[in-house]
């Protein structure tokens, strides 16, 4: 099987050859690309910035309950502004990686400040927002004004990394460089080509160029490319050798009223699940009524512990043992307050919860039924 050279324009291959790859990706959009979505709306980069913002590391099927109950909640830059933290963290909750929803509201806020409240249209001041990068700043402008930018999202880089063949792990520098430079190299010249190529990428890398199994035998880019040529297109990008998640354990306290309400406290505002509500935890070394006395000054009596739960992060995984102890009112009362409310499992108000956390409450709620 013969290798062919690099076809590109910014990295010395034939302007022809990329002509014919914007052409053979647009052909193929117009076919089989997804042009429905709820945030393919010309004009409003507000909701193209939401709909960003939530599909990073999130699939589009998942997606799209959480945007429109967003978009029908905070239909416009100020009304996000405006809002409350915790409002805004509630209609994150199950959508995972909260700090993009933390940026969202404070990018809202100095757009409110800085901007008059209108979203900007130039580059530079919308890669300064908080939580907006290269990619996702280019993908706004192309996608809702028409600027052309090129893009570098997950599945871009993959379809990049394949046609040309790049090889080297895409945390490193120079890799991202090259393929930042293929990325510039193949978008169309006019400006009104940048979206829908934009849009045809990810398509494409989400829908036949996939990470494992690729559909190339309905690929637009099959004959130029060179990781199928080399007969070997999974093979790119080069994975490294990712260690083994390691595994940390923790109590989680589940303080029970007499009335069955449960104690939740406001978390941090940064670390893991920043700002969200979530039940007191102890180390696991530690008894967990001898903890309740330590740190709360209160008398709990033990019951029995709820089955382990196991929650991924990106760098480790959590296992949970939720441990339910029981309170008088009395003890109850002494420790609420501002960042510390009882509550019924089945009502938790408008709180920002991790999966966990609301997976438990719809547990103790169902025990009560
Ligand atoms: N992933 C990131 N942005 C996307 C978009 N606009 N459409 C589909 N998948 C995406």
């Amino acid at each position: 099987m013969g290798v062919k050279p690099p076809p590109s324009g910014a990295t010395g291959g034939p302007p022809d050859t990329i002509r014919h790859f914007g052409r053979a990706v647009l052909r193929w959009y117009r076919q089989h690309g997804r042009h429905d979505l709820p945030w393919q709306v010309k004009g409003d980069p507000y909701r193209v910035w939401v709909s960003e913002i939530m599909l990073q590391q999130t699939q589009v099927a998942t997606v799209i309950p959480f945007y429109e109950r967003f978009i029908r909640r905070f239909p416009d830059v100020v009304t996000l502004a405006r809002a409350r933290v915790d409002t805004v963290l509630s209609y994150w909750t199950g959508l995972g990686y909260y700090a993009r929803a933390r940026n969202l509201h404070r990018a809202a806020r100095i757009i409110l400040k800085e901007h008059d409240g209108v979203f900007p249209d130039e580059f530079g001041s919308v890669l300064a927002l908080p939580g907006i990068g290269k990619s996702t700043a280019g993908a706004i402008l192309s996608l809702a004004s028409d600027q052309r930018h090129p893009i570098l999202d997950g599945n871009v880089r993959r379809v990049l990394a394949r046609y040309f063949a790049v090889a080297g792990e895409t945390s490193r520098k120079d890799i991202q460089a090259a393929l930042w430079q293929h990325a510039e190299a193949v978008l169309p010249k006019r400006d009104t080509l940048a979206a829908p190529f934009n849009q045809a990428m990810m398509d494409l890398g989400a829908l036949v160029c996939t990470r494992s199994k690729p559909q190339c035998r309905v690929c637009p880019l099959v004959g130029n490319c060179q990781a199928y040529a080399l007969g070997t297109p999974d093979a790119f990008p080069t994975r490294g050798n990712k260690p083994a998640r390691p595994t940390r354990e923790v109590t989680f306290i589940i303080l029970t009223d007499p009335k069955g309400r449960v104690l939740l406290e406001r978390r941090p505002a940064s670390g893991i699940w920043g700002g969200l509500w979530g039940f007191p935890e102890c180390s696991l070394g530690e008894t967990p009524v001898h903890w309740c006395q330590h740190r709360f000054h209160i008398r709990a009596t033990g019951s029995a512990a709820l089955p382990v739960m196991h929650h991924g992060f990106t760098h480790y995984v959590l296992k949970i043992h939720p441990q339910p102890l029981r309170v008088s009112h009395a003890a109850g009362a002494k420790i609420e307050g501002r960042d510390r409310v009882w509550l019924y499992p089945g009502a938790p108000g408008r709180r920002g919860l991790a999966a966990p956390i609301k997976q438990l409450l719809e547990q103790l709620d169902k025990k009560h039924e």
